[in-house]
């Protein structure tokens, strides 16, 4: 595999990065997930506007231009020969003094790499079991608006789904409203509308979940933005995730109770197909 590293193509066992580099240390760095189909990333334009808005909030110097990375992730894609892929592309904020400060600090890194995408047959697409996680995320937190390298949260709500037998993590805020799953925003259809909860509530603004939001009204579906709690899911008419890696996944329970089925969700995911092969053929 070829690694994208700071402007070069490297074998991925070169691809190698310092042990003080601030990454490491302290998370101290952004990341987007995505699709790439037919040889083109999917949505390239909405992952860089939010890395952008990352690298603002963290006060970090992107030095590359989003036209810049596209052609380098362009030319990672010819050169891998992975057309059907999942590009990951990781900031961090490279090396500098010891410490919290970030004066001095140097050049930020950027790596970009190329990873199978996730086998999906479309007449059996996945389904997840949720577990509501024990852990809780702050509403109104700014830094989940934007794509940090620090998942702890979300890296140990997976461990105890998984440890109990589920797929996947419902999350929910200090005020006990269901905010998103630990990899995966969160729908739910409720009395003919497509709802998610506000992104204030504690959500990252899922790429994914924008296209859900803009799909919902194509195929006449209303959608809602509003706040929840766990009960609301256990009574809607059905409930989803939507995340990059594998586009709109159905909740088939809720700790351990099953959730009922939508059949808008195999509508959804329909269009979601046909946005894919409209804007990437
Ligand atoms: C916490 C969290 N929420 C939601 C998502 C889904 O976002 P996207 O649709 O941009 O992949 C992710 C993706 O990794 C995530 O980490």
């Amino acid at each position: 595999m070829i690694v994208f590293l700071n402007g070069q193509f490297v074998p991925e066992e070169q691809a190698l990065l310092s042990v003080f580099d601030r990454g490491f240390l302290y998370g101290d760095g952004l990341f987007e997930t995505l699709r790439v189909f037919n040889g083109r990333p999917f949505r390239w334009a909405q992952y860089l506007e939010r890395l952008h808005r990352g690298a603002e909030l963290l006060r970090l110097r992107l030095p590359f231009s989003a036209e810049e990375l596209r052609l380098h992730a362009d030319e990672l894609i010819r050169r891998n020969q992975m057309p059907e892929s999942v590009l990951r592309l990781s900031v961090s904020r490279g090396l500098g003094p010891r410490g919290y400060s970030i004066k001095e600090t140097e050049q930020p890194s950027v790596v970009m790499s190329l990873h199978p995408a996730p086998v999906v047959d479309p007449r059996h697409p996945p389904q997840w079991r949720l577990l509501t996680s024990s852990l809780r995320v702050a509403a109104n937190d700014p830094l989940a608006t934007i794509k940090t390298c620090n998942k702890l949260p979300q890296i140990l709500a997976r461990a105890e789904a998984e440890e109990h037998g589920a797929d996947e993590a419902l999350l929910l805020n200090t005020d006990g409203e269901v905010v998103e799953a630990a990899s995966s925003n969160l729908f739910w259809i409720e009395k003919g509308t497509l709802c998610t909860p506000p992104l204030e509530d504690g959500a990252l603004p899922g790429i994914t979940r924008a296209l859900a939001l803009e799909l919902g009204p194509t195929l006449d579906l209303p959608t809602k933005e509003k706040s929840a709690r766990p009960e609301t899911l256990h009574q809607a008419d059905g409930v989803f995730l939507t995340l990059s890696t594998l586009g709109i996944v159905e909740a088939t329970s809720l700790d351990g109770k099953p959730l009922a089925r939508s059949s808008w969700v195999a509508r959804l995911q329909a269009a979601y197909q046909r946005t894919i092969l409209e804007e990437t053929s």
